[in-house]
Formats: structure tokens, sequence, C-alpha cells
């Protein structure tokens, strides 16, 4: 895995909007994998002003979504399809039936889930996928524990999960328990990957994820296995990395074979 140590989490947020950029202007009709929670807010306000100033054009763009909860309307404020319409899709010339979200009200929701892995494949791949990390090592909802060949399903959040998102509800009995979400599988048959984090509060599972061993009980660290993952890492997020001064070198230094790759 490529890692990039960051100043702040604007500077990761402009990182991560370079290579969405870059993406899209090499392959116009782009499959962006996409992902909620506060880690790529950052990410969509750059991607918007790009799109308003710039003109960049969505148009032929198709995204999907890691994960939903199950229970919530697309209307519910807290669902992922609202938090993507309003803090991107609303916003940029995307085709809304280009946009997809899981939905957290199918009814058998399995039956969803196998139909969300072939439109992903129909579509010829994600990619790139967009990726944080929660507070116990989870990618999309792929809580510890969940098997590293997982296709996309129905998950039951950790408690740990629940406490962490309760921010975004009124309390922690509101967090709905199960989501339907893109397995560890799903996401390493993306082209690219980029792996996000910021906080004190990820230094963790990001060492976990990112040194520790590969392992089911941190799921993010299946991305090893994968052949184009980038770390872009804020600096309080990288604090527990045992070979920091090893990544900042190499970041320091990568433009001196840049010609020969
Ligand atoms: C969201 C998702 C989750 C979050 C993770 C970090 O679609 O898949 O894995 O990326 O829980 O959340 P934040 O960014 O809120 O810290």
């Amino acid at each position: 895995m490529k890692v990039i140590i960051v100043r702040d989490s604007e500077e990761m947020s402009d990182r991560a909007a370079e290579t969405v950029l870059d993406a899209l202007a090499q392959k116009p009709d782009l499959v962006l994998g996409l992902a909620t929670g506060s880690t790529p807010e950052g990410l969509y306000r750059r991607l918007v002003k790009a799109h308003k100033n710039e003109g960049v054009d969505f148009s032929r763009v198709v995204t999907f979504n890691l994960d939903e909860y199950v229970g919530l309307a697309p209307e519910h404020p807290q669902s992922y399809r609202y938090f993507m319409n309003e803090k991107l899709f609303d916003h940029v010339n995307v085709k809304p039936e280009n946009t997809h979200v899981p939905d957290g009200l199918a009814e058998p929701l399995l039956e969803h889930c196998a139909e969300y892995e072939r439109m992903i494949d129909d579509a010829g791949g994600i990619d790139l996928q967009v990726l944080g990390v929660g507070g116990d090592g989870h990618i999309a909802f792929n809580e510890p524990g969940t098997s590293l060949g997982s296709l996309t399903h129905v998950a039951a959040l950790t408690r740990e999960t629940i406490e962490d998102n309760a921010r975004f509800f009124d309390s922690a009995d509101q967090v709905p328990c199960f989501a339907v979400t893109m397995g560890i599988g799903s996401i390493l048959k993306a082209r690219k990957c980029i792996l996000l984090a910021s906080g004190s509060n990820k230094a963790h599972p990001v060492r976990a994820a990112i040194e520790g061993p590969v392992t089911s009980s941190i799921t993010a660290s299946a991305l090893q296995m994968h052949p184009d993952t980038v770390a872009i890492v804020e600096q309080d997020a990288a604090a527990h990395l045992e070979r920091l001064e090893f990544y900042r070198w190499q970041q320091q230094n990568w433009h001196l074979i840049a010609d020969k790759l």
C-alpha cells in the first residue's frame, strides 16, 4: 500500500480531490465508488467547487456507494442516500439514474444485495473507490470478523460503530443496527482505492490497517492485498505508524524516479 502523510484534513481532501479529478480527466465515464461519513466531506466540497468553478463534467460518471442503513428511507436525513444528495449529487451534473446507493428498504434484502453486486459488475466494475476507516478498523460496514471475500451483504453493526455514528442521530438507540454493505471482496475488485483518514481517533485503526497483519479483525487490513491502494493519512491519524519516517522519505524522493515509471 502506498502511504502519503499530509499536514491536515484540508490537504487530505485536496489530495483526494486531485486523485478523483485526474481519474475523471482520463476517463469521463468513470465508475466511482463513494463513502459517506465525516471523512470524505471535504473531498465532496472540492468536487462541487470543481464543477461550479471549472466546469468539471460529471454527466457520464456512474457512482456506487458503499453502504446504507437497513430501515431508513432515502428521504430520511440520516440515510446515506440523503447525505450523498445533499453533499454531492445535487450540486454536480451527475445523472440521478447513474447514482447508486443500496436500498435500505428493499425486500428481500439478500436479493437486493446480489443485484447491487451485479450492477457494479455490469457497469464494468469500480475504477476508483473512496474509503474511510472506522474506529474498529472497518471499511464500509465490514465489521470485525467479516469474511475478507465477502460481497455485498447485510451486516450487523458493532456497538462501537453504533456509538461512533450516534453523533449524526439524536441518540445511539436511533442508529439502525443493520446495514446493506459492499463486502471486502467487492471493494478489492475496484481498480484503485484511496483510503482517507484524519484525526487521532483513527491512529489505531490506521496503524492496524497499514502495518498490522491482514486479518478479518481489522477489515481495512485487506487493502494490503489490493494491487493499487493509496492511503492518504493526516499526521494525527498517522501518529502510531512505525514506518512513518520511511513513508515521508519515500514521498519526498519519489520524484527521483518519476520519469522512469
Ligand atoms: C461510510 C463507511 C464507513 C466510514 C467510516 C468512517 O460509507 O463506509 O466505513 O467511512 O465509518 O466514518 P467517518 O468518516 O465518519 O469517521
